[in-house]
């Protein structure tokens, strides 16, 4: 559709998009991409969801979508797609002529040669902005939601939308920088109701058309940073902030395991003081934001010596865990022949199937590489689990916890919350230990 955003005021811009004359093209259709999209049609707008994935277009266009993780995503995704007001396809050239804003959510993470260093992945992102380039028109707005490195979304990614398009931001073309902030599971809410959108722009006009955009969705109002760097930087300081007390918190769990003190009864006492805001602890820290967003300051800035610090606690904490655990056993029991380890939890958080660098897999691979018979049970399927190859995978619970030496509760699923006392002892082998550091177990619990 033929429109100049940097020319439209910002009630022709919302009116525009809810009377369809103005439509969204969503670039990367994970769950960033899919909750951004439902947001916009739950206000009427029209949206082409662009994905490389051919099965997964297939399967919203066919409305044999299933997306678990959130209803109301999944209920108005679905909804759409009968209306007509959304409709997948791979193809960059159908979905950035035929729409004005273009929001990129495709993922950019990390990766660690053989060595361990780690680098940031631009891969996915980059070739998206030079297809993006190649098709967008004069008066489009390109709009990042992707969590970077302070900085790329002015240096390396204006310049390849510029180089392709030959157009010049700014002057042609509205750049924008919106953080997205959603919990997986309740994203509706969070992008509408729970938080204010923080929204930047390469230049005052870019902002101006970005500010229209997200008013349209976000109830909450629009937090306006003065540079795209530093919205950037303000979703990678989220970030980091909850690494580094989720380490505090792992360290301190340690320590009260040591002592023989009960974590969660001081914490749940120091938290009563508002200026104490311990966080939970856990078997690691998992996700695809978390554990890599540290990262994307500590490439260039090896200054950072806390955060470069949080991140090695909670990387070594599978095998903190692992390793107590196999002591504690050892100590309580004597020597066993070969354990039988269950651990309950593959995904990386409660009630959710997200396994992305989830700290189950190290834990499985720590018991199986010193001879113990590892059973991961979780309640979601998974395509692939990325366990090793001689850890079995269950989601029958029974299974899993039959004859069980040493449980070990990673994930908060509901499932678990309700678990008997009981029902370990009917099924776990007489001689048990279970490890529950997120005090997951309810009737474990004495805070
Ligand atoms: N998951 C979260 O809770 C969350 C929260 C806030 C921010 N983020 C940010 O959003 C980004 C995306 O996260 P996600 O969880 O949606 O990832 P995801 O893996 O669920 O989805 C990414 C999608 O992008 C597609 N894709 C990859 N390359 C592409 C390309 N060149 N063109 C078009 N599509 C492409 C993939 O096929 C996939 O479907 C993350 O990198 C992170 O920066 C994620």
């Amino acid at each position: 559709m033929e429109a100049n955003l940097l020319l439209m005021s910002k009630d022709d811009i919302l009116n525009g998009l809810k009377e369809g004359k103005l439509s969204i093209s969503v670039h990367g259709f994970g769950y960033v991409g899919a909750s951004i999209s439902s947001v916009f049609l739950r206000k009427g707008c029209h949206v082409i969801a662009q994905d490389v994935k051919q099965d997964l277009v297939q399967e919203i266009n066919s409305g044999s979508w299933n997306f678990k993780d959130d209803k109301e995503v999944y209920d108005t995704i679905k909804e759409a797609v009968f209306e007509k007001r959304i409709f997948a396809t791979t193809d960059y050239k159908e979905s950035v002529t035929k729409t004005n804003f273009h929001i990129v959510t495709v993922p950019v993470s990390i990766k660690r040669d053989e060595s361990g260093e780690v680098s940031v992945d631009f891969s996915h992102i980059v070739e998206a902005c030079k297809m993006i380039g190649i098709f967008m028109k004069i008066g489009d707005a390109v709009v990042v939601e992707t969590t970077l490195p302070p900085g790329t979304t002015e240096g390396l990614l204006r310049k390849i939308l510029e180089d392709e398009s030959g157009l010049t931001v700014e002057k042609d073309f509205a750049l924008i920088y919106s953080p997205e902030r959603i919990f997986v599971g309740r994203a509706v809410q969070d992008i509408e109701s729970n938080y204010p959108k923080i929204v930047a722009g390469y230049g005052p006009r870019s902002l101006d058309v970005g500010e229209a955009l997200y008013s349209l969705v976000a109830k909450k109002g629009i937090i306006r940073l003065s540079s795209i760097k530093a919205a950037e930087a303000e979703k990678v300081f989220e970030g980091i902030y909850r690494d580094v007390n989720i380490a505090l918190a792992n360290e301190l769990e340690s320590y009260c395991e040591r002592e023989g003190l009960d974590f969660h009864e001081i914490v749940y006492a120091a938290n009563s003081q508002p200026y104490c805001q311990i966080h939970k602890p856990g078997v690691g820290v998992g996700g695809a934001c978390i554990p890599v967003y540290p990262y994307f300051l500590l490439a260039k800035n090896g200054f950072l010596k806390l955060v470069q610090i949080a991140r090695k606690i909670n990387e070594q904490r599978p095998n903190e865990i692992a390793e107590r655990s196999l002591k504690k056993f050892y100590k309580r029991f004597g020597e066993n022949e070969k354990l039988n380890v269950t651990i309950l939890g593959l995904s990386f958080r409660g009630d959710i199937a997200d396994i992305r660098f989830s700290p189950t897999i190290d834990l499985a691979r720590f018991f199986s590489e010193r001879g113990c018979n590892v059973i991961v049970h979780d309640p979601f399927d998974y395509k692939d689990t990325g366990l090793p190859n001689n850890v079995k995978f269950t989601k029958d619970l029974e299974n899993a916890l039959k004859d069980s030496n040493i449980i070990i509760v990673a994930a908060d699923h509901s499932v678990y919350k309700e678990l008997e006392e009981s029902t370990f002892l009917k099924l776990c082998s007489d001689r048990h230990l279970i490890v529950d550091p997120k005090n997951v177990l309810k009737f474990n619990k004495r805070i």
